[in-house]
């Protein structure tokens, strides 16, 4: 512990060295609510923090000089709500001095009677409980009342004096200059994918690798009924059991990499992934099936794909979005067709080689006709390893340059 002499005899700091280094420390952005007079008072704060759990305690730090807080001093009962990525105006609006600052703004009264703001991440309900001198500041205490999650999606943060938002470590979108050396590649199977969709009366997509945890969507096209529901530059999560025709037969580093994010770590379930693997790359393919009986409807996991693909997962959904996949190597199972036995096909996908041999992408068809033979599935599986191997050619010929570019582009930024 520091005595009080040791921080008088500490040397001068530079307040602008004070600000620049701490500015390097990341801070989410709060609203401090209060009704005084039945008036609501707002102001923001990034200094707020969990101090204790047992008693429940929070604390902020308000500037002994702010006007704003010399009023929300007066009240009894606080909401801290904690702002959403997509919550910049709201918190520009509570920051700027004036009177109508809640004007246009959402709110409504918490149990406490504090006012409680639409669409922020969280709320915790306190009432002041201590109030500490500290230089030019408070410290505000206070004791936790109630607390709530209203939307969990992931926080405004602040740093440096910029705003931003939450990325996933090893799961950061990737901007789109980074992709264009990705759709260059694909393009080469641009003329094999519009085929493919035609010829099968499907959904045909070329899927491209964007970093050693995901593909995206390069191009895709429609035939007979079959309809857009995938965004073109869809973030593809490689997580087992999604992108097995990318992983089958790749370098060990990459089947590892993928296997390491089996969850939940059960070793039989590993097994489980490496006989699949195995499996698509003795056939060349993968097959996935509809329906079944797993915990997970086919569909549920098309849905939360899209909400992957949005990248505003928190690590908290990430996680159930890990265990949610974990139940559904169901419909990867590893079947024997029978020629004259009726299936419901998921999806088909082939990986293209590019002339090295190493997997660059992966042709994908989904949307087939609802049933078909065992002797019909094969028929599709050979069609769509045919439009691979063409578009293997054409990499071996013309598109050597664009493959060129997009290992730079890739080395550069991962290096394995
Ligand atoms: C992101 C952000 C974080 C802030 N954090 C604090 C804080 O922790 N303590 C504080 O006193 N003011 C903080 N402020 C400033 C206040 O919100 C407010 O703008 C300032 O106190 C205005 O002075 P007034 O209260 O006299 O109107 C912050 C402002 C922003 C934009």
């Amino acid at each position: 512990m520091t005595s009080p002499t040791a921080l008088t005899a500490a040397p001068e700091i530079d307040p602008a060295l004070y600000r620049e280094v701490l500015g390097h420390y990341p801070t989410g952005v709060t609203v401090v609510t209060a009704l005084v007079e039945d008036e609501p008072i707002g102001m923001v704060v990034g200094t707020f923090t969990a101090v204790s759990l047992d008693p429940p305690l929070v604390a902020f730090m308000p500037t002994t000089g702010s006007g704003t807080y010399a009023r929300l001093a007066g009240a009894t009962a606080y909401c801290i709500n904690v702002l959403a990525h997509d919550q910049q105006d709201l918190c520009r609006t509570m920051a700027t001095p004036g009177d109508d600052k809640f004007a246009g703004v959402a709110w409504h009264r918490s149990d406490i009677g504090a006012p409680v703001l639409d669409d922020a991440v969280a709320q915790v309900h306190c009432t002041p409980e201590q109030e500490i001198e500290a230089g030019d500041h408070y410290i505000v205490l206070c004791r936790v009342q109630g607390l709530e999650v209203a939307r969990p999606v992931t926080p405004l943060l602040f740093f440096q004096g910029g705003y931003g938002g939450f990325s996933p470590a090893g799961m950061a979108a990737r901007g789109d200059a980074d992709l264009i050396a990705a759709l260059r590649l694909t393009d080469t199977a641009r003329h094999e994918v519009e085929r493919l969709a035609r010829r099968l009366r499907c959904e045909a997509a070329v899927l491209v690798g964007v970093g050693p945890d995901e593909l995206t969507t390069a191009f895709s096209a429609y035939g007979g009924t079959a309809e857009m529901v995938e965004a073109l530059g869809q973030r593809i999560p490689l997580i087992p059991p999604i992108g097995e025709a990318y992983v089958a037969g790749a370098a060990p580093e990459v089947v590892e990499h993928w296997l390491s994010k089996v969850n939940p770590k059960d070793p039989e379930l590993v097994e489980q992934y490496r006989t699949r693997l195995a499996s698509v790359e003795r056939r060349g393919a993968g097959i996935s099936f509809l329906g079944g009986d797993g915990p997970v409807e086919y569909e549920q996991l098309g849905a939360a794909l899209r909400e992957y693909g949005t990248g505003e997962l928190t690590p908290a959904r990430e996680r159930e979005f890990r265990s949610l996949l974990a139940n559904t190597a169901c419909f990867f199972q590893d079947r024997d067709l029978v020629p004259t036995e009726d299936y419901r096909v998921g999806g088909i996908v082939v990986p293209v080689r590019n002339p090295e041999g190493d997997i660059s992408m992966v042709l994908r068809v989904t949307q087939l006709p609802e049933e078909a033979t065992g002797a019909q599935v094969e028929a599709w599986i050979a069609t769509v390893q045919q439009s691979a191997r063409a578009v293997e050619r054409q990499l071996s010929a013309g598109g050597r340059d664009a493959l060129r570019d997009y290992r730079a582009w890739y080395d550069a930024d991962f290096p394995m």
